[in-house]
């Protein structure tokens, strides 16, 4: 027999005429790839039967839309797994926009995003640098931190947005999360999936919804440490490795707030005011060769790729040429280096910049040779933080007498959001390593290394100073976390000095 209380409100709600409408915004907003007078605007549309193919569109620079500055009207469409772009157009630089999506006369979040500024006067541009949250390593609360900053413009993905892992292989059972859908991730069904549980957290929909993104991918993306022609992750038995890597990057493409409509487009130029030029690299889908052990013949060749010709030449044109004060290289893996003490275990680096030393060293020389002032990487993938000089001294693995000097360029690296990083080693280890980490007679080139934190960078960046200030968070198991400034380095635009 059904109790009382479960028989009592239908009646009431239907008496008082209430109905129950779909949310038809389960994947929230979001916004990305911002220019002076473009910013594309991003939904996905949930419905029972789609019996509405167009959804209409507004953005205003007022919160209540009192005055819709643009407006529109979008078809919708199953090849594209409802998802939705616009690339509104026609906007002014430096501008705060609001924008929402309207379906069956339901509304979406208000989404904010911003407009790229002019040129940064006295004004500074602040970049938050972000990568590597993978769902059942815990929950994004660096994310929501990080939406609430008003100060940052933009936000800077530098790959790992999802992981392509079953549920189980790699994470942290004690997050509770369970991957969707269970299984590696192999078909465009399978990816499409798994990238709208990801945007199911409340914590990434925070931010999206409030600031713009740029992103490139990394190689969980597809699969783990993958290259042009496969991955460590891919086996003969999971299907043809072309048809996977063309259905990761469609839903990629489709689940994603970016402009880039191939593989081919995502290694792509931003440049802020006269000041900052953004290089956003491919190292994974276009050129890569297979990662060798540092011991086979070959390992050295000049046929082997982590960028490719094309793609160097590109990079190499441009920063010979730029004009801008900062050179900043959105990178996926480490270029630096570090060295270990005698006792203590290097991680496996073939999959890194070192792991193909013919394109790396081109890379420096060109640097060196052609006077490159002012260049930063800003690199992803690693899981831990990192700020590291470059000198053209550096041969590999080879970080003598070069600290004192001014370096070739500074490289920072984030942490990872959540993925697994030193932080589930025994916590004697990981005070050792890192006081060995930072001991100058062995990494007289490394400012600052933490392998056991979660969170993320902010750069603050002027036309004098490059400023990175770092933020942890205390916990990823639970929602209930704090977040702490960990540290702060300035590069001197002028003298190039770290302090
Ligand atoms: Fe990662």
């Amino acid at each position: 027999m059904l109790s009382a209380a479960l028989l009592i409100p239908i009646p009431r709600l239907i008496a008082s005429g209430i109905t129950f409408r779909e949310n038809h915004f389960l994947h929230g907003v979001a916004s990305g790839d911002p220019l002076q007078d473009k910013v594309i605007i991003w939904t996905r549309i949930s419905s029972r039967n789609y019996s509405d193919k167009r959804v209409r569109w507004e953005m205003s620079t007022d919160p209540g839309f009192s005055r819709i500055e643009k407006k529109g009207i979008k078809a919708i469409s199953g090849d594209s797994d409802y998802t939705v772009k616009v690339d509104v157009n026609g906007l002014s630089p430096g501008i705060t926009y609001y924008y929402r999506f309207i379906y069956q006369n339901t509304f979406s979040a208000t989404g904010v995003t911003k407009t790229l500024p002019g040129a940064l006067k006295d004004s500074s541009f602040c970049m938050a640098v972000v990568s590597c949250n993978n769902w059942e390593d815990g929950y994004f609360n660096s994310f929501r931190f990080l939406a609430q900053k008003q100060e940052v413009d933009l936000v800077l993905h530098l790959g790992d947005y999802i992981y392509e892992y079953a549920t189980g292989e790699y994470g942290n059972p004690a997050s509770g999360r369970i991957n969707e859908p269970r299984n590696e991730t192999l078909t465009l069904q399978d990816y499409r999936t798994r990238y709208a549980q990801y945007r199911t957290d409340p914590d990434l929909q925070i931010l999206h919804a409030a600031k713009p993104f740029y992103l490139i991918w990394d190689d969980h993306e597809i699969a783990n440490d993958a290259y042009r022609d496969g991955a460590k992750n891919h086996q003969p038995n999971e299907g043809n490795w072309d048809v996977r890597k063309k259905a990761a990057i469609q839903a990629y493409l489709e689940w994603l707030p970016i402009r880039v409509k191939n593989a081919s487009q995502i290694r792509r130029k931003f440049e802020i005011g006269d000041d900052i030029a953004l290089y956003l690299m491919d190292e994974r889908s276009t050129a890569r060769t297979k990662q060798m052990e540092i011991d086979e013949p070959g390992f050295n060749g000049e046929d082997r790729a982590i960028i490719g010709n094309a793609q160097y030449n590109w990079l190499a044109n441009e920063l010979k040429n730029s004009k801008a004060t900062w050179k900043l290289i959105g990178n996926q893996v480490m270029f630096s280096g570090y060295n270990v003490a005698t006792g203590f275990k290097l991680p496996k680096y073939n999959d890194w910049w070192l792991g193909y030393p013919h394109e790396r060293g081109k890379i420096i020389d060109m640097i060196s040779k052609e006077k490159v002032s002012n260049v930063l990487f800003l690199t992803g993938d690693h899981h831990e933080s990192f700020v590291l000089a470059l000198h053209k001294e550096d041969k590999f693995m080879q970080y003598t007498k070069a600290w004192q000097k001014k370096p070739l360029a500074w490289e920072l690296l984030t942490p990872s959001i959540t993925s697994k990083n030193g932080d589930r080693r025994p916590a004697e280890e990981i005070i050792e390593f890192e006081r060995m980490l930072r001991d100058k007679s062995i990494n007289p080139h490394l400012a600052f290394g933490d392998i056991k934190s979660h969170g993320y960078f902010i750069a603050n960046i002027s036309k004098h100073t490059f400023r990175a200030d770092y933020y942890f968070v205390d916990n990823v198991l639970s929602r209930d976390a704090k977040e702490y400034m960990a540290t702060s380095f300035s590069v001197d635009a002028s003298t190039f000095n770290l302090s």
